[in-house]
């Protein structure tokens, strides 16, 4: 696969992150089942807490257009190594993408790592919703 469209909007919306609080930017793309690309920035607020993530963004983007199946992740930031994502972004990802789903972690100085939703997240939260068990 050609992961340079998904690293560029990435890129991109790594420019727009909001991030005064941290300085620390990322930029976040997913590329749909058929092939669209939505990406995201960390938008941080002053109220720390309430902070989203790039790659929340990126799927909230995707999935508020419509999309529920995704190909690929790519991540942008300015690491070495390129930072992998965090724990909740890893749940959300496992809302929508199987294990499979490559991820590639990148910095804007051509580091590049490939891992897998499976690598980071191998034990995903499971439960069927109306099965659950009466109290
Ligand atoms: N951040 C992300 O955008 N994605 C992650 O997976 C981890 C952290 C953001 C949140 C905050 O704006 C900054 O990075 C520092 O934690």
């Amino acid at each position: 696969m050609n992961w340079e469209p998904l690293l560029a909007a990435a890129a991109e919306a790594r420019r727009h992150s909001h991030s005064p609080y941290s300085r620390f930017a990322v930029g976040a793309a997913v590329e749909t089942e058929s092939g669209a690309i939505f990406a995201g920035a960390n938008v941080e607020n002053r109220s720390f807490g309430v902070t989203l993530c790039a790659e929340r963004s990126a799927f909230a983007a995707a999935v508020s257009a419509g999309h529920r199946r995704f190909r690929s992740v790519a991540i942008v930031t300015d690491t070495a190594p390129p930072s992998a994502p965090c724990g909740v972004c890893r749940e959300t990802m496992s809302e929508f993408c199987a294990p499979e789903m490559p991820i590639l972690l990148a910095n804007p100085q051509g580091e590049r790592r490939m891992t897998s939703l499976g690598a980071l997240f191998p034990e995903p939260f499971r439960f069927q919703p109306g099965k659950t068990s009466a109290r």
